[in-house]
């Protein structure tokens, strides 16, 4: 932690578990040196979002030891990894959008509905990072997952990209990014 601004180690130090605190400073680092790879720097900005200095984005996402970190430099980016959880349909009802509970709820081969799961929270944590933020309702924006990436619904659907990928079992990761128009 020795690296970071005294406002993040500060941060870093108010939170209980051990392994969040090295996730987060792991992650710090690492987006970081993307940043001065692209000759620009990193800090945090408003509600806690990471930013950067034009026309550089940038993303962090860690969850049970895994850590993934993104940079974009033709638009806004967002970037979450999540390991298995349990669906309960508390928060499936929580999260999910009534399109994606049909999804979710409906047969399909090969694929455990926690995987499912897994790829629609992503995905909606991924596009929420990029744009409005976490504090937002993710019911409000609705990902089709039936072709091989997902993909958003509704009117900014052309301006998004998505790629999902699972590096181990249990663990999916997804990446959103902004498109030229
Ligand atoms: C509590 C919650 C915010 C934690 O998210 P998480 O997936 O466990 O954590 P992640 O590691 O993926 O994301 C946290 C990182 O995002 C970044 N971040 C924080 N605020 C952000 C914002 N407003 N915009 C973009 N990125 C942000 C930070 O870098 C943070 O890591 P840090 O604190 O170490 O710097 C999240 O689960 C949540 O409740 N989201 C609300 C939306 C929701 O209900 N989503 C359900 C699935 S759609």
């Amino acid at each position: 932690m020795s690296g970071l601004p005294v406002t993040e180690r500060s941060r870093l130090e108010k939170l209980h578990r051990w392994e969040d605190r090295q996730d987060s400073a792991i992650g710090w680092q690492l987006l970081h040196q993307l940043a001065t790879e692209r000759g620009v720097s990193v800090r945090r900005g408003a509600n806690g979002r990471p930013g950067s200095d034009p026309p550089v984005d940038v993303s962090l996402s860690h969850s049970g030891g895994w850590i993934a970190v993104a940079a974009c430099e033709t638009g806004r980016i967002g970037i979450d990894v999540e390991t298995r959880r349990d669906v309960t349909p508390a928060l499936a009802q929580r999260c999910l959008s009534a399109e994606e509970m049909a999804w979710l709820e409906r047969a399909w081969p090969g694929e455990p509905r926690s995987v499912r799961f897994l790829r629609l929270w992503t995905a909606k944590e991924a596009y929420l990072k990029a744009t409005v933020g976490l504090a937002a309702d993710p019911r409000d924006i609705s990902i089709d997952h039936t072709s091989a990436e997902p993909r958003l619904l509704g009117a900014a659907a052309a301006c998004w990209r998505f790629s999902s990928s699972a590096p181990a079992p249990g663990v999916c990761v997804t990446v959103c990014v902004e498109c030229a128009m």
